[in-house]
Protein backbone atom coordinates (compact mmCIF):
# COMPACT_ATOMS: atom_id res chain seq x y z
CA UNK A 1 0.00 0.00 0.00
CA UNK A 2 1.13 3.34 -0.81
CA UNK A 3 1.70 5.75 1.94
CA UNK A 4 0.37 9.10 2.43
CA UNK A 5 3.45 10.63 1.32
CA UNK A 6 3.08 9.40 -1.64
CA UNK A 7 -0.58 10.74 -2.60
CA UNK A 8 0.79 14.49 -2.52
CA UNK A 9 0.86 15.74 -6.06
CA UNK A 10 0.15 19.46 -4.78
CA UNK A 11 -0.37 21.85 -1.98
CA UNK A 12 -4.05 20.62 -1.86
CA UNK A 13 -3.60 17.09 -1.65
CA UNK A 14 -1.09 17.91 1.25
CA UNK A 15 -3.80 19.82 2.98
CA UNK A 16 -6.67 17.69 2.14
CA UNK A 17 -5.00 14.24 3.49
CA UNK A 18 -4.05 16.57 6.91
CA UNK A 19 -7.09 17.41 7.56
CA UNK A 20 -8.40 13.89 7.82
CA UNK A 21 -5.37 13.23 10.62
CA UNK A 22 -5.51 16.46 12.84
CA UNK A 23 -7.40 17.09 15.46
CA UNK A 24 -10.25 19.93 13.82
CA UNK A 25 -8.40 22.39 16.71
CA UNK A 26 -5.03 21.78 14.95
CA UNK A 27 -6.40 21.67 11.22
CA UNK A 28 -8.05 25.02 12.03
CA UNK A 29 -5.24 26.64 13.66
CA UNK A 30 -2.90 26.30 11.06
CA UNK A 31 -5.42 26.69 8.00
CA UNK A 32 -7.76 29.54 9.94
CA UNK A 33 -7.51 32.84 8.07
CA UNK A 34 -8.38 36.12 9.97
CA UNK A 35 -12.44 37.12 10.29
CA UNK A 36 -14.63 35.68 7.38
CA UNK A 37 -11.34 34.57 5.46
CA UNK A 38 -12.18 37.50 2.75
CA UNK A 39 -8.38 38.62 3.70
CA UNK A 40 -7.59 35.06 2.47
CA UNK A 41 -9.39 34.53 -0.76
CA UNK A 42 -8.57 38.03 -2.15
CA UNK A 43 -5.22 36.74 -1.98
CA UNK A 44 -6.14 33.56 -4.14
CA UNK A 45 -8.21 35.13 -6.47
CA UNK A 46 -5.52 37.61 -7.23
CA UNK A 47 -3.04 35.32 -7.71
CA UNK A 48 -5.51 33.04 -9.65
CA UNK A 49 -5.61 36.47 -11.48
CA UNK A 50 -1.99 36.91 -12.96
CA UNK A 51 -0.84 34.67 -15.95
CA UNK A 52 2.46 33.80 -17.13
CA UNK A 53 3.11 34.04 -20.85
CA UNK A 54 4.10 30.47 -22.61
CA UNK A 55 7.01 31.19 -25.03
CA UNK A 56 8.29 29.21 -27.41
CA UNK A 57 11.27 27.48 -28.91
CA UNK A 58 13.75 28.75 -26.72
CA UNK A 59 16.23 26.07 -25.21
CA UNK A 60 15.41 25.34 -22.11
CA UNK A 61 16.59 21.96 -21.40
CA UNK A 62 18.77 23.25 -18.51
CA UNK A 63 17.64 24.84 -15.57
CA UNK A 64 18.34 25.99 -12.49
CA UNK A 65 16.51 26.63 -9.62
CA UNK A 66 18.65 28.65 -6.91
CA UNK A 67 18.68 32.31 -6.21
CA UNK A 68 20.82 34.63 -4.09
CA UNK A 69 19.92 35.56 -0.95
CA UNK A 70 22.25 37.48 1.28
CA UNK A 71 24.94 36.60 -0.48
CA UNK A 72 24.31 33.00 -0.22
CA UNK A 73 22.90 30.57 -2.96
CA UNK A 74 19.78 29.00 -2.06
CA UNK A 75 18.80 25.78 -3.90
CA UNK A 76 15.47 27.44 -4.24
CA UNK A 77 13.99 30.49 -4.62
CA UNK A 78 11.74 29.32 -1.73
CA UNK A 79 12.04 28.69 1.93
CA UNK A 80 10.43 28.24 4.89
CA UNK A 81 8.22 30.68 7.03
CA UNK A 82 8.26 30.79 10.69
CA UNK A 83 5.53 29.66 12.34
CA UNK A 84 4.67 29.23 16.15
CA UNK A 85 4.35 25.56 17.50
CA UNK A 86 4.92 23.40 14.48
CA UNK A 87 4.87 20.24 16.27
CA UNK A 88 1.65 20.59 16.92
CA UNK A 89 1.46 18.79 13.09
CA UNK A 90 3.78 15.95 14.11
CA UNK A 91 6.04 15.92 16.52
CA UNK A 92 9.91 16.48 15.41
CA UNK A 93 8.18 18.74 12.59
CA UNK A 94 10.73 21.69 13.79
CA UNK A 95 13.75 19.49 13.09
CA UNK A 96 12.48 17.98 9.61
CA UNK A 97 12.47 21.53 8.05
CA UNK A 98 15.41 22.13 9.62
CA UNK A 99 17.18 19.32 8.25
CA UNK A 100 15.39 20.29 4.62
CA UNK A 101 16.94 23.57 5.20
CA UNK A 102 20.09 22.43 5.48
CA UNK A 103 19.78 20.20 2.47
CA UNK A 104 18.79 22.91 0.11
CA UNK A 105 20.80 26.03 1.84
CA UNK A 106 17.27 27.77 2.22
CA UNK A 107 16.48 29.97 5.12
CA UNK A 108 14.28 28.24 7.94
CA UNK A 109 12.15 30.95 9.61
CA UNK A 110 12.82 30.04 13.68
CA UNK A 111 9.77 31.77 15.53
CA UNK A 112 9.57 33.63 18.95
CA UNK A 113 6.65 30.76 19.92
CA UNK A 114 9.09 27.52 18.23
CA UNK A 115 8.01 24.28 19.55
CA UNK A 116 11.79 23.73 19.58
CA UNK A 117 14.66 25.56 21.12
CA UNK A 118 16.13 28.11 18.98
CA UNK A 119 19.76 26.57 19.59
CA UNK A 120 18.32 23.39 18.22
CA UNK A 121 17.14 24.33 15.39
CA UNK A 122 20.33 26.63 13.90
CA UNK A 123 22.35 23.29 14.60
CA UNK A 124 20.22 20.96 12.79
CA UNK A 125 19.45 23.26 9.89
CA UNK A 126 23.08 23.93 9.54
CA UNK A 127 23.14 27.77 9.95
CA UNK A 128 20.13 28.25 7.67
CA UNK A 129 18.20 29.78 10.34
CA UNK A 130 16.66 33.03 10.78
CA UNK A 131 15.41 34.04 13.93
CA UNK A 132 11.63 35.56 14.17
CA UNK A 133 11.25 37.92 16.54
CA UNK A 134 8.08 39.33 18.43
CA UNK A 135 8.26 42.56 19.98
CA UNK A 136 5.86 42.34 23.20
CA UNK A 137 4.65 44.08 26.49
CA UNK A 138 7.06 46.36 27.03
CA UNK A 139 9.85 44.93 24.99
CA UNK A 140 12.21 43.82 27.07
CA UNK A 141 11.90 40.11 26.62
CA UNK A 142 12.33 40.55 22.99
CA UNK A 143 15.64 42.12 23.04
CA UNK A 144 16.73 39.58 25.27
CA UNK A 145 15.41 36.68 22.95
CA UNK A 146 17.30 38.41 20.15
CA UNK A 147 20.91 38.52 22.34
CA UNK A 148 19.76 34.86 22.66
CA UNK A 149 19.87 34.19 18.91
CA UNK A 150 22.83 36.33 18.35
CA UNK A 151 24.68 34.00 20.87
CA UNK A 152 23.35 30.89 19.43
CA UNK A 153 24.72 32.22 16.04
CA UNK A 154 22.06 33.21 14.19
CA UNK A 155 23.17 35.85 11.21
CA UNK A 156 19.25 37.02 10.79
CA UNK A 157 17.09 38.53 12.49
CA UNK A 158 13.42 39.20 11.02
CA UNK A 159 10.92 41.61 13.04
CA UNK A 160 7.54 40.70 12.88
CA UNK A 161 5.59 43.76 12.86
CA UNK A 162 2.13 42.89 11.47
CA UNK A 163 0.90 42.00 15.21
CA UNK A 164 0.10 44.92 17.19
CA UNK A 165 -2.40 42.57 18.74
CA UNK A 166 -3.44 38.73 17.94
CA UNK A 167 -5.67 38.60 14.87
CA UNK A 168 -9.21 37.35 15.63
CA UNK A 169 -9.73 33.69 13.61
CA UNK A 170 -12.87 32.34 15.07
CA UNK A 171 -12.35 29.31 13.99
CA UNK A 172 -9.09 28.61 16.41
CA UNK A 173 -11.00 30.57 18.93
CA UNK A 174 -14.30 28.27 18.47
CA UNK A 175 -12.25 25.23 19.20
CA UNK A 176 -10.83 27.77 22.48
CA UNK A 177 -7.06 27.17 20.52
CA UNK A 178 -4.55 28.52 23.07
CA UNK A 179 -0.84 28.19 24.40
CA UNK A 180 0.32 26.58 26.42
CA UNK A 181 -2.57 24.05 25.50
CA UNK A 182 -4.86 22.67 28.08
CA UNK A 183 -7.13 20.26 27.05
CA UNK A 184 -11.02 20.42 28.04
CA UNK A 185 -13.71 18.30 27.36
CA UNK A 186 -14.12 19.74 23.74
CA UNK A 187 -10.16 18.87 23.00
CA UNK A 188 -10.53 15.64 24.57
CA UNK A 189 -13.41 14.78 22.01
CA UNK A 190 -11.38 16.23 19.53
CA UNK A 191 -8.22 14.19 20.26
CA UNK A 192 -10.33 10.69 20.67
CA UNK A 193 -11.68 10.87 17.82
CA UNK A 194 -8.03 11.51 16.17
CA UNK A 195 -5.96 8.73 18.22
CA UNK A 196 -3.33 8.63 15.36
CA UNK A 197 -1.97 12.27 16.18
CA UNK A 198 -3.12 11.99 19.49
CA UNK A 199 -1.22 8.31 19.97
CA UNK A 200 2.08 9.90 18.58
CA UNK A 201 1.88 13.03 19.98
CA UNK A 202 1.18 11.25 23.75
CA UNK A 203 4.02 9.74 22.97
CA UNK A 204 6.56 12.19 22.18
CA UNK A 205 4.92 14.74 25.31
CA UNK A 206 2.95 17.74 25.09
CA UNK A 207 4.45 20.71 22.19
CA UNK A 208 5.25 23.65 24.01
CA UNK A 209 6.26 26.98 23.11
CA UNK A 210 10.44 26.09 24.02
CA UNK A 211 12.05 29.14 23.46
CA UNK A 212 10.27 30.01 27.31
CA UNK A 213 11.39 27.52 29.40
CA UNK A 214 14.27 29.60 30.89
CA UNK A 215 14.51 32.11 33.54
CA UNK A 216 13.72 35.52 32.63
CA UNK A 217 12.09 34.00 29.33
CA UNK A 218 8.47 34.51 29.26
CA UNK A 219 5.70 34.86 26.36
CA UNK A 220 1.80 35.58 26.63
CA UNK A 221 0.83 34.84 22.92
CA UNK A 222 -2.08 37.32 23.84
CA UNK A 223 -0.31 39.34 25.65
CA UNK A 224 -0.68 42.88 23.56
CA UNK A 225 2.22 43.73 21.07
CA UNK A 226 1.07 47.02 20.43
CA UNK A 227 4.12 49.41 21.99
CA UNK A 228 6.53 48.59 19.27
CA UNK A 229 7.31 52.05 17.30
CA UNK A 230 9.58 53.01 14.81
CA UNK A 231 12.26 53.59 17.55
CA UNK A 232 12.12 50.13 19.18
CA UNK A 233 13.32 49.36 15.50
CA UNK A 234 15.90 51.45 16.03
CA UNK A 235 17.41 50.16 18.64
CA UNK A 236 17.09 46.36 17.10
CA UNK A 237 19.09 48.01 14.73
CA UNK A 238 21.28 49.13 16.49
CA UNK A 239 21.95 46.12 18.67
CA UNK A 240 21.84 43.73 16.41
CA UNK A 241 24.84 43.56 13.82
CA UNK A 242 23.63 41.12 10.83
CA UNK A 243 20.85 41.08 8.59
CA UNK A 244 17.57 42.92 9.73
CA UNK A 245 14.42 41.96 7.62
CA UNK A 246 10.99 43.38 8.73
CA UNK A 247 8.26 41.09 7.97
CA UNK A 248 4.62 42.10 7.24
CA UNK A 249 5.06 45.20 4.87
CA UNK A 250 1.87 46.06 2.88
CA UNK A 251 2.17 49.82 2.53
CA UNK A 252 4.85 51.80 -0.01
CA UNK A 253 5.46 54.75 2.25
CA UNK A 254 6.80 51.95 5.07
CA UNK A 255 8.65 50.09 2.85
CA UNK A 256 10.59 53.33 1.89
CA UNK A 257 10.55 54.35 5.55
CA UNK A 258 12.20 51.08 6.44
CA UNK A 259 14.58 51.44 3.79
CA UNK A 260 15.47 54.73 5.22
CA UNK A 261 15.84 53.19 8.52
CA UNK A 262 18.66 50.45 7.63
CA UNK A 263 16.89 47.65 7.69
CA UNK A 264 18.53 44.75 4.79
CA UNK A 265 15.39 43.81 3.37
CA UNK A 266 11.30 43.77 4.14
CA UNK A 267 9.03 41.09 4.07
CA UNK A 268 5.68 41.33 1.80
CA UNK A 269 3.24 39.67 3.76
CA UNK A 270 -0.05 39.74 4.95
CA UNK A 271 0.93 36.59 7.62
CA UNK A 272 -0.71 34.04 5.57
CA UNK A 273 -4.02 36.30 6.00
CA UNK A 274 -3.99 35.78 9.57
CA UNK A 275 -4.05 39.49 10.60
CA UNK A 276 -6.32 42.43 9.42
CA UNK A 277 -9.13 40.33 6.87
CA UNK A 278 -9.31 43.90 5.01
CA UNK A 279 -5.51 43.79 4.19
CA UNK A 280 -5.04 44.05 0.29
CA UNK A 281 -4.11 40.80 -1.26
CA UNK A 282 0.20 41.02 -0.91
CA UNK A 283 0.58 39.67 -4.07
CA UNK A 284 -1.36 42.89 -5.85
CA UNK A 285 1.08 45.16 -2.91
CA UNK A 286 4.01 43.42 -4.27
CA UNK A 287 5.03 45.11 -7.50
CA UNK A 288 3.82 48.74 -6.30
CA UNK A 289 6.12 48.26 -3.12
CA UNK A 290 9.29 47.10 -5.13
CA UNK A 291 9.04 50.07 -8.03
CA UNK A 292 8.99 52.62 -4.64
CA UNK A 293 11.67 50.59 -3.14
CA UNK A 294 14.14 50.19 -6.51
CA UNK A 295 15.11 47.14 -8.33
CA UNK A 296 18.54 46.63 -5.77
CA UNK A 297 16.90 46.53 -2.88
CA UNK A 298 16.02 43.06 -1.29
CA UNK A 299 12.36 42.12 -1.08
CA UNK A 300 11.32 38.61 0.33
CA UNK A 301 7.31 37.67 -0.11
CA UNK A 302 4.89 35.34 1.30
CA UNK A 303 1.45 34.77 1.93
CA UNK A 304 -1.54 32.65 -0.43
CA UNK A 305 1.74 30.98 -2.59
CA UNK A 306 0.59 27.04 -2.97
CA UNK A 307 2.40 26.37 -5.96
CA UNK A 308 6.00 26.68 -7.49
CA UNK A 309 3.98 28.57 -10.37
CA UNK A 310 2.82 30.97 -7.31
CA UNK A 311 6.46 31.29 -7.11
CA UNK A 312 7.24 32.77 -10.15
CA UNK A 313 4.42 34.65 -10.20
CA UNK A 314 6.10 36.62 -6.93
CA UNK A 315 9.21 36.56 -8.71
CA UNK A 316 8.17 38.20 -11.72
CA UNK A 317 5.70 40.93 -9.73
CA UNK A 318 9.19 41.78 -7.90
CA UNK A 319 10.35 39.23 -5.38
CA UNK A 320 13.85 38.24 -4.95
CA UNK A 321 12.68 35.47 -2.36
CA UNK A 322 9.57 33.51 -1.27
CA UNK A 323 8.54 31.75 1.88
CA UNK A 324 5.81 29.00 1.96
CA UNK A 325 3.69 28.78 5.48
CA UNK A 326 1.37 26.43 6.11
CA UNK A 327 0.93 23.72 2.98
CA UNK A 328 4.49 22.56 4.82
CA UNK A 329 3.10 21.88 8.10
CA UNK A 330 -0.02 20.19 6.33
CA UNK A 331 2.38 18.31 4.17
CA UNK A 332 4.12 16.76 7.90
CA UNK A 333 1.00 16.22 9.01
CA UNK A 334 -0.20 13.71 5.91
CA UNK A 335 2.89 12.02 5.15
CA UNK A 336 5.98 13.12 8.12
CA UNK A 337 9.05 13.63 6.78
CA UNK A 338 8.52 11.70 3.56
CA UNK A 339 5.49 14.10 3.02
CA UNK A 340 7.30 17.57 3.43
CA UNK A 341 9.94 16.65 1.11
CA UNK A 342 7.47 15.24 -1.67
CA UNK A 343 5.58 18.22 -1.56
CA UNK A 344 9.11 20.04 -1.91
CA UNK A 345 9.65 18.04 -4.70
CA UNK A 346 6.01 19.42 -5.95
CA UNK A 347 7.23 22.87 -5.54
CA UNK A 348 10.33 22.43 -7.62
CA UNK A 349 9.10 20.51 -10.29
CA UNK A 350 6.00 22.92 -10.70
CA UNK A 351 8.37 25.78 -10.36
CA UNK A 352 11.37 23.84 -12.83
CA UNK A 353 8.07 23.40 -15.71
CA UNK A 354 6.66 26.24 -14.87
CA UNK A 355 10.31 27.74 -16.28
CA UNK A 356 10.97 25.85 -19.18
CA UNK A 357 7.05 26.89 -20.24
CA UNK A 358 7.48 30.47 -20.08
CA UNK A 359 11.09 30.24 -22.30
CA UNK A 360 13.35 30.92 -19.07
CA UNK A 361 15.89 28.47 -17.03
CA UNK A 362 16.01 30.26 -14.09
CA UNK A 363 14.47 32.89 -11.56
CA UNK A 364 17.42 35.36 -11.80
C1 LIG B 1 2.27 31.65 11.02
N1 LIG B 1 2.97 32.82 10.71
C2 LIG B 1 3.84 33.34 11.66
N2 LIG B 1 4.61 34.43 11.34
C3 LIG B 1 5.50 34.93 12.23
O1 LIG B 1 6.18 35.90 11.90
N3 LIG B 1 5.64 34.33 13.46
C4 LIG B 1 4.92 33.26 13.85
O2 LIG B 1 5.06 32.73 14.95
C5 LIG B 1 3.96 32.74 12.92
N4 LIG B 1 3.19 31.67 13.24
C6 LIG B 1 2.39 31.08 12.30
C7 LIG B 1 1.72 29.89 12.60
C8 LIG B 1 0.97 29.26 11.62
C9 LIG B 1 0.27 27.97 11.94
C10 LIG B 1 0.85 29.83 10.33
C11 LIG B 1 0.04 29.17 9.25
C12 LIG B 1 1.50 31.01 10.05
C13 LIG B 1 2.89 33.43 9.37
C14 LIG B 1 3.92 32.83 8.42
O3 LIG B 1 5.22 33.21 8.76
C15 LIG B 1 3.68 33.29 6.97
O4 LIG B 1 3.56 34.68 6.94
C16 LIG B 1 2.42 32.66 6.35
O5 LIG B 1 2.18 31.37 6.84
C17 LIG B 1 2.57 32.58 4.84
O6 LIG B 1 1.36 32.30 4.25
P1 LIG B 1 0.88 30.83 3.78
O7 LIG B 1 1.97 30.24 2.93
O8 LIG B 1 0.67 30.04 5.03
O9 LIG B 1 -0.37 31.12 3.06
Amino acid sequence: MLSAAAHIHSSDDARRLAKRRLPWMVFDYIDGSAGGEAGARRNRAAFEALTLEPRILRDVSSRNLSADVFGTTAQRPFGIAPMGMCNLSAPGADLMLARLAAEFSVPHGVSTVASTPLERIIEVAGGHAWFQLYFSGDGAGAFKLATRAKVAGYKTLVMTVDVPEVGRRPRELRHGFKMPFSIGPRQFVDFALHPRWSLSQLAAGKPDMANFDMDGFDFDRTESRARATWDTLSRLRDMWPGNLVVKGVLNVDDALALKGAGVDAIQVSSHGSRQLESAPAPIDALPLIRSAVGKDFPVFFDTGLRSGEDVLKAVRAGADFTFFGRSLLFAIAAGGEEGLRNLWDVFSEELSSALAQTGRVSVK
